[in-house]
């Protein structure tokens, strides 16, 4: 056993530094990324952009789309690439998606990639959380993602070729305190997404869900100002990650066609603990999980013990402060 749980250990490690080292020419692929003006869904396009793809950013403010669209215009490889932008609200099933996409692939080529990044977030105690945001949370990052992959999807299906991307969270693979609306929406994506795999592959359209950890952008300092301080300590535990180290790892996994996108060692070890009937990554993830599952559980108990340590320690002093 501990001769195979080696052997899976440096294999994985020896895998990670070979995949590290290749690099990527993305001229002729476009990329069309839902909130892609801020955060995470920009730092997306600008890695994209260095590879020399085309990319579109859809987004509700004008102002942020122009500012994007500058900024990846400055990072342009060759002549080939566009850069286009929209500015619509992904959550209003009554907008136009459709005629959307078609001007993009006009302009731009066909759709080789649609990354739904568009997201925001609430952080309350549920009791406190106003009903309205329930629906929002839903409607933002579920159903955005809904429309904009229905929309783009008959093309992709047509050709036979295509990824689709769900930008998630750690906390759309285990609630947290705080942060029963926002879960549960990204909670939806992963279920959405394991149906869509199975429907998807005679098709050839591979489907990527990823979980980032806490990540320093724009909507992260907006979710900071009102976040308990339970969810604050507990969060802590897993790091604050750049928008471009996620984006990067999840562009790896775009292209690995990986179904599980995650960076850091405590959201993969995250990722492996909930991965029990999620589709396979690849043999080595594979391996690793069957070796190290058991241990991940133990793990797990001793990290939700240490988090509902802290959830009763932060009892205890709002107690004292009454
Ligand atoms: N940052 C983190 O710590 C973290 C961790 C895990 C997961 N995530 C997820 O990663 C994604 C990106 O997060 P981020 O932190 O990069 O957020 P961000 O900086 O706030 O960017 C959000 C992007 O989504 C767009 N957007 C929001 N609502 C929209 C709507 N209804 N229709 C169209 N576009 C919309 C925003 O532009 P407009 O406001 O102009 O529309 C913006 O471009 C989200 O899905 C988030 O839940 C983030």
């Amino acid at each position: 056993m501990i001769i195979i749980f080696i052997f899976v250990l440096l294999s994985s490690v020896f895998y990670f530094f070979l995949r590290k080292k290749r690099s990527y020419n993305l001229e002729n692929e476009h990329y069309l990324i839902t909130g892609g003006s801020s955060g995470i869904g920009l730092a997306l396009a600008t890695v994209a952009v260095w590879l020399g793809c085309s990319v579109t950013i859809v987004a509700r403010s004008k102002v942020k789309l122009e500012k994007a669209k500058e900024s990846l215009l400055s990072e342009l490889k060759n002549t080939k690439q566009k850069v286009l932008t929209f500015s619509v609200d992904v959550s209003n099933k009554d907008n136009d998606l459709v005629s959307i996409v078609k001007e993009a692939e006009k302009c731009s080529g066909p759709i080789t990639v649609l990354v739904n990044c568009a997201g925001t977030s609430v952080c309350h105690p549920f009791l406190d959380t106003p009903k309205e945001q329930f629906s929002k949370m839903l409607d933002v990052n579920f159903l955005g993602s809904v429309h904009m992959t229905q929309a783009v999807l008959p093309l992709m299906k047509e050709r036979k070729s295509g990824s689709v991307v769900f930008v998630s969270s750690i906390a759309g693979l285990m609630g947290l305190y705080g942060y029963s609306a926002y879960s549960a929406s990204k909670f939806a994506l992963l279920g959405l997404a394991e149906s869509l795999q199975m429907e998807m592959k005679p098709f050839n359209i591979s489907i990527t869900v990823s979980f980032p950890p806490d990540t320093d952008t724009p909507g992260f300092e907006e979710e900071m100002k009102n976040k308990p301080l339970e969810t604050q300590l507990i969060s802590e535990s897993g790091g604050l990650f750049s928008a471009e180290e996620v984006a990067s790892n999840l562009l790896n996994d775009i292209l690995d066609k990986k179904f599980m996108s995650t960076v850091g060692f405590v959201s993969k070890f995250i990722c492996t603990l909930c991965s029990a009937m999620c589709p396979i990554n690849s043999f080595f993830d594979l391996a690793l999980q069957m070796v190290t599952m058991g241990l991940c559980r133990v793990v797990g108990a001793i990290v939700l013990w240490n988090f509902d340590k802290i959830i009763k320690q932060c009892a205890v002093e709002k107690e004292k402060e009454k």
